[in-house]
């Protein structure tokens, strides 16, 4: 008996990194895997069949059940290609991991728009489309269902040379909040990780050890993907390595004005107040 017996799970860029990972363990506790890749590279430039094709063949030579699909998830017609091969195949959605990324790296001042729009693309209307996309079927289903994001600490914190990659992955955190609370009345649980680990995405990365393993991160895409984590919804964790922590919203308790309204500089005179 698999905690997932008898779901389908859609898990977009699964053709590597952490989401072969994710795909490999949910088909471990018998999910049926829709493996999304467009086969690209890091940059999101090129497309194949070959990274997709070789996840399916390993879930398969597990023992599991899986099917591939190549479409870009940056479209609404990719992500209904996606969310269709689930219902041809498998007959059905329960689960779906928004993973897909890429990079394009520059700081603010050099960034050119076109690195600024397909990081958008990718990440966040991606995100967007196949959970809207799923979300729908999920919704006639009535039988519920799980949608897991993938947000970034570049975004909830800030990294150098990722405004783009920031703002998107800081965007999934406020668009996984707001799904959850229009999709609780279906019953469909949305949450965001926020994942470290060594991949091809982070190879170049200083501060991400080589310990960090997409295998410390597929454990908790199980637990919000089965009923193990009936409730929780609308929330963001982070994992790293062997460590997971919720994030958190931090509000100061403020302080109000003298009179009616505040002035620049009664703003000024009492910042540590509102700030403390
Ligand atoms: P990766 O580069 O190994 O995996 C990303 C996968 O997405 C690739 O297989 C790629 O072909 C696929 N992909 C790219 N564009 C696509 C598109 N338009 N449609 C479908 N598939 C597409 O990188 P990694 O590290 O596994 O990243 C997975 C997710 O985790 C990404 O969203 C990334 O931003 C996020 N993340 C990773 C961190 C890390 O430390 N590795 C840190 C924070 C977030």
């Amino acid at each position: 008996m698999g905690l997932l017996d008898g779901k389908v799970a859609i898990v977009t860029g699964a053709g590597g990194g952490l989401g072969r990972c994710h795909a490999l363990a949910l088909a471990k506790e018998g999910a049926k895997v829709v493996v999304n890749d467009l086969g690209g590279a890091r940059d999101g430039t090129g497309s194949g069949t070959a990274m997709a094709d070789r996840v399916v063949q390993e879930i398969r030579e597990a023992g599991g059940e899986a099917a591939p699909n190549f479409a870009s998830v940056s479209s609404m017609n990719g992500a209904q290609s996606v969310v269709q091969t689930a219902i041809d195949t498998f007959g059905r959605i329960d689960i779906v991991v928004n993973n897909a990324g890429i990079l394009r790296d520059k700081s603010l001042l050099k960034m050119e728009e076109s690195m600024w729009d397909v990081v958008m693309a990718v990440h966040l209307k991606g995100t967007f489309a196949v959970t809207q996309a799923a979300a729908r079927v999920m919704k006639e289903q009535a039988t519920g269902g799980r949608i897991i994001n993938t947000s970034s600490i570049a975004g909830l914190v800030g990294n150098f040379g990722q405004a783009n990659y920031g703002a998107a992955k800081a965007g999934i955190a406020g668009f996984t909040r707001v799904a959850a609370i229009e999709l609780m009345k279906s019953e469909i649980m949305v949450n965001a990780i926020v994942p470290i680990a060594k991949t091809r995405m982070t190879e170049d990365v200083a501060f991400v050890p080589d310990d960090m393993l997409p295998e410390h991160i597929s454990p908790i895409i199980v637990f919000l993907a089965s009923d193990l984590s009936k409730g929780v919804t609308g929330r963001l964790f982070s994992v790293m390595g062997p460590k997971i922590q919720e994030y958190k919203y931090l509000v100061t308790d403020g302080a109000k004005a003298a009179g009616a309204m505040w002035t620049a500089q009664e703003i000024a005179d009492r910042f540590n107040e509102i700030t403390k």
